[in-house]
């Protein structure tokens, strides 16, 4: 018998990774952030030196690639480590670099089955937080409870602005992450396999006016219903 799974979903900068982490934290469960994994790649592919055209070389990477996650502290303002073949990543995942090429590397039919294999192991017991682009409707499509956040695309950039500032990365305007974004929800939502959808029965949170602990009461009176 397994444990119910929360699948977390929406566009880049909807404030899933916060949100879903401290959900985690807040109700016991294990937390699994997908798009680590695919920024863990393409960080991979970069690094080689192997061009993002090249499918055989990157489905190469992917299937022998060791992702592993390592969570250092109990305070979730903490962010859990992302290693990486032996390499510390968690702050390399997180650069322009790697985020203008992570949509193009996720398109992939060879990067996607594999990683989606891992996360399916990884919460063959349930007893978990998933957040990413496609959880509710194809990683685990039987989650017992299914979000979907939202924010507009000013408000998206905003955020990301602060989260580069609080990491070094300075004078990078609002109007090119506000380009960048909405590109990469182009990319995530028209892509042939697993596009970015709200799954049917999935709640969807628009979080603009709301502050983190707010949409994270919302899930977690949610969550208390389906257990
Ligand atoms: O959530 P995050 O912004 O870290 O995701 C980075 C990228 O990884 C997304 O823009 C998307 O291209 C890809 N991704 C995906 N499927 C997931 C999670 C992320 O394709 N489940």
């Amino acid at each position: 018998d397994r444990q119910p799974i929360v699948a977390i979903d929406g566009p880049a900068g909807a404030g899933k990774s916060t949100v879903a982490r401290r959900v985690a934290k807040q109700l016991g469960l294990m937390y699994l952030d997908t798009g680590a994994m695919y920024r863990a790649i393409t960080w991979l592919v970069q690094e080689k030196g192997i061009s993002f055209d090249d499918e055989p070389a990157i489905a190469e990477v992917v299937s022998r690639a060791k992702i592993e996650f390592i969570d250092t502290s109990e305070d979730p303002a903490i962010p859990t480590q992302v290693w990486v073949d032996g390499c510390n990543v968690t702050e390399a995942i997180r650069t322009q670099a790697v985020t203008a090429n992570v949509s193009q590397v996720s398109s992939l039919k060879s990067v996607r089955l594999h990683l989606v294999k891992q996360q399916q192991q990884f919460g063959e017991r349930g007893g978990i937080v998933a957040e990413g682009r496609d959880i509710g409707t194809h990683v685990f499509p039987n989650a017992e409870l299914k979000i979907f956040l939202t924010a507009s695309v000013s408000e998206r950039a905003r955020r990301r602005q602060q989260d580069l500032i609080k990491s070094g990365e300075e004078g990078i305007t609002l109007s090119l992450l506000e380009g960048q974004i909405a590109q990469r929800d182009r990319l995530d939502s028209t892509r042939k396999i697993s596009p970015l959808t709200k799954a049917e029965n999935a709640i969807e949170i628009d979080t603009d006016h709301q502050t983190i602990d707010e949409v994270i009461g919302e899930i977690v009176k949610h969550y208390a219903t389906i257990v």
